[in-house]
C-alpha cells in the first residue's frame, strides 16, 4: 500500500483526478470503478473540466459503481444512479448504457447481486477502481463485522452508517436501511485502486491503514492484500491529533 499525502482536500482531488485521467488517456476504452460520497465529488468536477476543455474523451470508457441503497429508485434524488448521472455522467460523453450501477429497484436483490458480480466477471475487468473510506473504515458497505463477504451482497447498514449518510436526507427515517454492494473480492478484481480520505474524520480509519494490522474490524485494511494501492489523503486525515 503506498501513500501520497497531500496538503488539503483540493490537493487530493488534483492528484486522484490526473491518476484517472491517466487511466483513461492512456486505455481508452478503460472501465472504471467509481464511488459515490462526498469525497470524490472534487475529482469528479476536475475530471468534468478536463473533458470540457476538449482534453478527455470517455465515448469509449465504461464504469461499475461500488453499492445502491435497496430500496431506492434510480430517479430517487438520493440514489446513487442519480448522484453519479448529475455529478458525472450527464457532465462527459459517457454512454450510459456503459454505466452500471448495482439496481436498487431490482425485484429480486440477490439476483441484481449475482447479475452485477457476473457482468463484473464478463467484463474486460476495472482498471481502476476510486473508492472512499469511512470513519469506521468500511469501504462501498462493507461494514465492520466478524465476517465479510466475498462478493456483491445485499447488507443492513450500520446505525454509525446510518446516521452519517443522513445528512444527505430530510429525516434520519428516511434513510434506506439495507444496501447492494461490491463484496471484498469484488473490489479488490480491479486491477489497480486508488482510496481518497480528506478530513480529521478520517484519521483514525487512515491510521489502521498504515499499520500493519489486516483485520475485518476495519474493511479496508484488507486492501494491503492488494498489489496495486494507493491512499491519497490530506495531513488532516494522515496526521492525528
Ligand atoms: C460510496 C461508498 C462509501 C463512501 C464512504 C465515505 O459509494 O461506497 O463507502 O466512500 O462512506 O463517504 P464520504 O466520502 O461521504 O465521506
Amino acid at each position: 500500500m503506498k501513500f501520497i499525502v497531500c496538503k488539503n482536500y483540493d490537493e487530493v482531488m488534483t492528484e486522484a483526478a490526473a491518476i484517472v485521467a491517466g487511466v483513461v488517456r492512456e486505455k481508452p476504452d478503460c472501465i472504471l470503478g467509481l464511488a459515490t460520497g462526498s469525497t470524490p465529488l472534487g475529482m469528479y468536477d476536475r475530471l468534468v473540466a478536463e473533458y470540457e476543455a476538449g482534453k478527455l474523451d470517455f465515448s469509449r470508457v465504461s464504469s461499475f459503481n461500488l453499492d445502491e441503497y435497496y430500496p431506492i429508485s434510480p430517479d430517487n434524488d438520493q440514489s446513487y444512479r442519480y448522484f453519479m448521472n448529475t455529478n458525472l455522467f450527464n457532465r462527459i460523453n459517457i454512454d450510459k448504457a456503459n454505466t452500471r450501477v448495482p439496481n436498487g429497484s431490482a425485484a429480486d436483490p440477490e439476483q441484481e447481486c449475482k447479475d452485477y458480480e457476473a457482468a463484473i466477471d464478463a467484463s474486460a475487468g476495472v482498471d481502476i477502481q476510486v473508492l472512499g473510506i469511512g470513519q469506521n473504515g468500511h469501504i462501498a458497505f462493507n461494514e465492520p463485522e466478524d465476517k465479510l463477504y466475498a462478493y456483491t451482497h445485499l447488507t443492513g447498514l450500520t446505525e454509525n452508517t446510518i446516521k452519517a449518510n443522513s445528512r444527505f436526507f430530510e429525516n434520519e427515517s428516511d434513510v434506506p436501511r439495507q444496501a447492494l454492494t461490491m463484496g471484498m473480492a469484488s473490489i479488490m478484481k480491479a486491477r489497480k485502486i486508488i482510496l481518497l480520505a480528506t478530513g480529521a474524520a478520517k484519521c483514525e480509519a487512515v491510521k489502521e491503514l498504515l499499520s500493519d494490522r489486516i483485520t475485518t474490524a476495519v474493511p479496508a485494511s484488507l486492501l494491503k492484500l492488494h498489489p496495486d494501492v494507493t491512499v491519497i489523503c490530506d495531513e488532516a486525515a494522515y496526521n492525528c491529533n
